[in-house]
């Protein structure tokens, strides 16, 4: 059952700032990952435009050293590798200036899908929108890529979106959040919509709270700056949390195209309280034997970014009103390990009296690692007298269902790219939605300015602060345990 691999038509894709640590990381590897599953035939073109000089041959000697440690499974494969080499090309440009613009026009094909990935800091966003649209660049079949962060706020989010509006049409703008491009996350939408099982009680009367956690090990190392001014709100809340929640919150869409889903994610962002400041705990790592602490790493004694948020959400509708959403995240915890989980409302009435305990059903959405659906069922213990109540997994895991063979399914990078060519923007954000999460952000961190909020500290490889657990334990309930 390995899955057919649908080739896609040719197409010239330019890669602004083609040199850099996420085009060499993520966005190559995956288009050779791609290549190599057949995903299209020859004639494919792909040009990295940077500052820096190189000609061609040097930049594809850097590609492939990236390609061997970032894509060692095809490490061996050389027919491939220079297959894939032979595709690319380089062009020095400077995204401010005139110079290098129609040595990249002359290697453009006229009537083929033409797809620009800015790989740039957001303040080149402009710029380069603009010269392409000058420089006669922009056919009807062109798509521009934007990366996160899109704005710091919902003002500089706004300037973006009204600065890429004036050279592009909203269809043609592709604005990545990875953890759409993620297969667990999409599985989500096959979960609830493509089974009759769930979605019947997939509402405040049968759910009591959802937990959405997404646990980092790593810290900020080699993103000091960025992070500093970002924290964990504007990095990881805003947007990846906010996409999962609109998940599993959203209404069902008519279709799965790209209007009718984003509608629904809109309308969710749309009805989101505002957090009380009771309801959300900052932290910041502190140091420990794998490493120095978040202050530390980025040198700043005094910070006083969060490396770490919990917080609990409402989404003030018909289906959600009173069933709170839990999300956290954090840097340098015990574990990785992204999970949401749906924790279900205990039996009305328990048959089996106080001895049997509480019971509910929990619904775990595993994304990373070791992607799968566990759902936790009370069952009676085995052999003892009486009735005594456990909880059992009925497990999925997707490697031992499907077979290990069938997992090695694209990563999100892969995917998306993919769905920049097809030109499907289901897995992309909207401009309102990016500036709705922004408005609900806003406020939250404004808070905390005004306080002069001071994250609380918490021990790396710890599960977070202790205030998170109080945040919970005040609500009769806990957090589920972070494991790999
Ligand atoms: C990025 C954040 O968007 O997502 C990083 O900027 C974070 O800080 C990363 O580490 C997490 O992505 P993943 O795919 O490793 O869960």
């Amino acid at each position: 059952m390995v899955s057919r691999v649908i080739p896609v038509d040719p197409f010239d894709l330019v890669i602004f700032g083609g040199t850099g640590d996420l085009a060499q990381r993520k966005i190559l590897p995956a288009l050779f990952r791609r290549y190599c599953a057949g995903q299209w035939h020859d004639g494919v073109r792909i040009i990295a435009a940077a500052r820096s000089e190189h000609d061609p041959d040097a930049f594809r000697a850097i590609v492939a050293q990236s390609l061997a440690e970032f894509a060692p499974e095809h490490a061996g494969q050389d027919d491939l590798r220079s297959g894939f080499l032979q595709s690319l090309d380089y062009v020095q440009l400077d995204a401010g200036a005139d110079s290098g613009w129609d040595v990249l026009a002359r290697k453009l094909t006229d009537d083929r899908i033409r797809a620009f990935y800015f790989s740039v800091g957001p303040s080149l966003f402009g710029p380069l929108a603009e010269r392409i649209r000058q420089h006669g660049l922009a056919t009807p079949q062109t798509r521009i890529v934007v990366e996160k962060p899109f704005g710091h706020d919902l003002k500089s989010a706004r300037a973006l979106n009204a600065t890429l509006a004036a050279y592009f049409d909203e269809s043609q703008i592709y604005r990545i959040d990875h953890y759409l491009g993620k297969e667990t996350v999409q599985n989500l939408m096959a979960v609830r919509f493509g089974n009759m099982l769930f979605e019947p009680l997939w509402n405040s009367q049968y759910v009591d709270h959802i937990q959405i956690t997404v646990a980092e090990t790593v810290g900020v190392d080699g993103r000091e700056e960025y992070y500093e001014r970002a924290g964990a709100m504007r990095d990881m809340v805003q947007n990846h949390l906010m996409q999962l929640l609109c998940l599993i919150a959203m209404e069902p869409p008519a279709k799965f195209d790209s209007d009718a889903v984003r509608d629904e994610k809109l309308k969710v962002i749309r009805a989101l309280d505002p957090v009380q400041p009771h309801h959300i705990v900052r932290g910041q790592y502190t140091g420990g034997p794998d490493g120095p602490g978040y202050r530390e790493a980025v040198g700043n004694p005094r910070s006083t970014t969060e490396s770490y948020v919990a917080l609990r959400a409402h989404v003030s509708n018909w289906r959600w009103a009173g069933t709170p959403f839990y999300l956290r995240t954090g840097k340098r915890l015990v574990a990785r390990s992204s999970v949401i989980n749906v924790i279900f409302k205990d039996a009305p009435h328990s048959i089996f009296g106080a001895e049997a305990g509480r019971h509910a059903n929990t619904l775990s959405i595993r994304l990373q690692p070791n992607e799968g659906i566990t759902l936790k069922v009370t069952i009676k213990e085995p052999g003892q007298g009486g009735m005594r109540l456990i909880d059992v997994p009925l497990d999925m895991s997707f490697a031992e269902a499907l077979g290990p063979e069938n997992l090695d399914a694209p990563d999100a990078y892969e995917r998306l790219v993919m769905d920049v060519i097809r030109g499907n923007q289901t897995l992309f954000m909207r401009g309102d939605e990016v500036e709705a999460a922004w408005a609900w952000t806003d406020p939250i961190i404004a808070g905390w300015q005004a306080r002069g909020d001071v994250p609380k500290p918490y021990d790396s490889g710890s599960t977070g602060p202790g205030d998170a657990e109080l945040l919970m334990k005040r609500d009769g309930r806990q957090w589920q345990g972070i494991k790999p």
